[in-house]
């Protein structure tokens, strides 16, 4: 895997680096191969990773337990209780010792995977997404549209440089279907232009009247108007370079979401754990949306 040190050539082929992980509990062994993949904005692709459900969760696999106007049922690290779901409070019980137990999983799996992080990734969130994609909110708004290829950034929660790790699991029956596009880098230079100056005053606007969590830096202004911009152009998204591929019932695969060009085309039952990570934590800072950010700006964005 030592080609993963160096720049994509190919989106085909390069895009999705497997790794042969059976447990989320691996023996710890530092995998720095995987590690540089990862923070080069590689998706890790583990087939034999399954994540089982007990007898009793089986019947969460049914969309109707959540609540029609979300794509999903979730808990945050900095809230108690089970939000965007329709259920009895039993059910509602079991359901969030899944998530639990999936945030418990995922965080372990980093952990065996990455030591370098454990000190400082936070679990923020972990979400069951039970409608098939494409459906509910992506319906109705294009920003919200996750078919669209993009990188994540939030308009309500900026992460003033953080960094934002993805688990997921296909707990379906179906293939998870994604499109997975060109290196950070080049979509960057592609939107680069079309980006205006960050408006500090209206950021400090945004957070006092708690529209944003906390302030919109620099950096946040640029990732969202880079996920703006990409799912707005419809020319983008059909014609450049991207990869079509199934994540198969059963499996799982880790990304850097605020790096890796994705979108979701099809699919039902998956679940999601979202970390935070300070840049400080990267083995490879310079691969990172912020340095090349800064490098394409010529300007600190923190
Ligand atoms: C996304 O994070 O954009 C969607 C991922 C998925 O639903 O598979
Ligand atoms: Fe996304």
């Amino acid at each position: 895997m030592a080609q993963s040190l160096h720049r994509m050539e190919s989106v085909k082929d390069q895009a999705i680096v497997p790794l042969p992980v059976e447990s989320w509990r691996p023996p710890p062994a530092a995998a720095m191969d995987a590690q540089a993949a990862l923070e080069n904005g590689r998706v890790l692709y583990c087939p034999a990773l399954q994540f089982r459900l007990e007898n009793n969760e089986l019947r969460y696999l049914d969309a109707s337990y959540s609540d029609a106007r979300r794509k999903s049922i979730y808990i945050r690290a900095d809230r108690a209780g089970l939000f965007g779901c329709d259920a009895s409070e039993a059910e509602q019980r079991e359901l969030l010792g899944l998530l639990k137990r999936f945030e418990a999983s995922s965080m372990a799996l980093l952990g065996a995977l990455f030591p370098g992080y454990v000190e400082q990734m936070r679990a923020v969130g972990t979400s069951y997404r039970p409608r098939p994609t494409g459906t509910g909110d992506a319906a109705l708004s294009w920003r919200k549209d996750d078919t669209r290829l993009h990188v994540d950034a939030f308009p309500s929660n900026p992460t003033q440089g953080l960094r934002i790790l993805r688990v997921f699991s296909n707990i379906g029956t179906e293939p998870r279907i994604w499109r997975v596009g060109e290196p950070f880098e080049r979509m960057a230079q592609h939107f680069l232009a079309k980006i205006p100056e960050p408006r500090p005053l209206l950021a400090k606007l945004l957070h006092t009247f708690g529209i944003t969590k906390r302030t919109r830096s620099a950096y946040d202004h640029y990732m969202l108007y880079l996920h703006d911009l990409a799912k707005a152009d419809l020319a983008y998204q059909r014609d450049s370079e991207q990869v079509t591929f199934a994540f198969p019932p059963a499996s799982a695969w880790i990304c850097f979401s605020d790096q890796v060009m994705h979108a979701a085309m099809s699919g039902q039952f998956m679940l999601e754990q979202t970390v935070h990570l300070p840049q400080a934590a990267l083995a490879f800072p310079n691969e990172s949306p912020l340095a090349v950010l800064e490098r394409l700006t010529a300007r600190k964005l923190l």
